[in-house]
């Protein structure tokens, strides 16, 4: 894990702390908050007006993220099928204990799904394979999961949804068992927007419920020129800054904070060190944001910032190397014509 900062004397606790065991919402913003340097983790972004700005987002000019990953899938959704069952064929050959076993049907499993908007294309591949196919998408969101649901049942109707609201990161997944194999989808590059420890971390959790010859595709944003990247993240009409600044809202609203969304700015920059975007909630002046469930005052110097999330930017050696250091071999990879964003299918050993 990387190193956890510190906790700051920048806070004042007006009394002893609450005996109660606190919600998940205020047991991370009083983590992250009395924190040094101040952070907020990335999955509370995703309350149900964070989940429709992520959408917004994903269809900005600037953000070219979900539209190059989506024309991979459109150009290559059959191929990505088909080699994710010829890993699963190749590697359980010989191995059917009885002749009269059914080989299973492929089934899709998605991390972090949202409302599945790309994920129709490659159901489509794997109904056009094999027919009736199951799909079970992974959200912390209801919300998002529930329009998945009714988009993918109105427009793919063989295709079985069988959602699970969880929280990747912070639970142990728990798959249903399965004769046949699992394609694990684990796309829009969510897998940078944790530190590389996290991110193996994540994909030996689900590494742990697959056998070998399942397979995971992995979609990465490749490092690029910084212009490029920082646009990605500051668009022209600040949806990024209210998806930003959401995460204030959700905490004044679930836990009673105080804070005032125009004291902070939204900001984003390339750390091409880490290579990672950061992107930070800006103080524009010195305040102190009281919130009284947590018998907590936070002070703010002018221009602190609290480090809300990163979008790690990936290189092809990067990709491999996570990939093995977490139980998979990686057998194909898919990108598009600039060399933006990469596809990666890889096998679990
Ligand atoms: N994983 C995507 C990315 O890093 C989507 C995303 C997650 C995102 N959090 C975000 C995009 C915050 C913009 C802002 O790009």
């Amino acid at each position: 894990m990387a190193a956890q900062p510190t906790a700051d004397l920048n806070f004042i606790p007006e009394v002893a702390a609450p005996s109660v065991p606190l919600g998940p919402v205020a047991e991370a913003a009083r983590q992250g908050l009395t924190a040094s340097p101040k952070y907020l983790p990335a999955w509370l972004f995703y309350d149900a007006n964070g989940s429709r700005l992520f959408e917004r987002i994903t269809e900005l000019p600037e953000y070219y993220l979900t539209r190059t990953e989506r024309a991979i899938f459109a150009g290559y959704a059959d191929g990505i099928f088909a080699a994710a069952s010829a890993a699963y064929q190749q590697a359980t050959e010989g191995t059917v204990s009885s002749s009269a076993e059914m080989p299973g049907k492929l089934r899709v499993v998605e991390l972090g799904a949202g409302t599945a908007t790309k994920t129709g294309i490659l159901l489509a591949a794997a109904v056009r394979a094999q027919g009736e196919t199951e799909y079970l998408p992974i959200d912390v969101s209801p919300e998002a999961l529930q329009e998945a649901c009714a988009t993918l049942e109105r427009t793919l109707n063989s295709v079985a949804v069988r959602p699970q609201v969880a929280n990747y990161v912070t639970d142990t997944l728990n798959l249903r068992p399965h004769t046949g194999p699992t394609l694990a989808l684990y796309i829009g590059s969510s897998i940078g927007n944790f530190s590389p420890d996290e991110a193996e971390s994540i994909l030996r959790n689900l590494r742990a419920q697959l056998r070998p010859g399942d397979s995971l595709l992995l979609g990465t944003d490749l490092v690029k020129d910084r212009a490029v990247l920082e646009a990605a993240y500051c668009d022209a009409a600040m949806v990024t800054e209210a998806f930003n600044l959401n995460v204030l809202r959700r905490l004044n609203r679930e836990i009673g904070a105080s804070f005032d969304l125009a004291a902070f700015r939204h900001v984003a920059h390339f750390n091409a060190a880490k290579s990672r975007i950061e992107m930070h909630l800006k103080s524009v002046c010195r305040q102190t944001v009281r919130i009284p469930s947590l018998h907590l005052s936070v002070s703010f110097e002018q221009g602190e910032t609290i480090h809300t999330e990163n979008s790690y930017k990936f290189t092809a050696a990067f990709i491999t190397g996570l990939l093995q250091a977490s139980g998979f071999a990686p057998a194909k990879t898919w990108t598009d014509e600039k060399n933006w964003f990469a596809v990666t299918l890889a096998t679990a050993v």
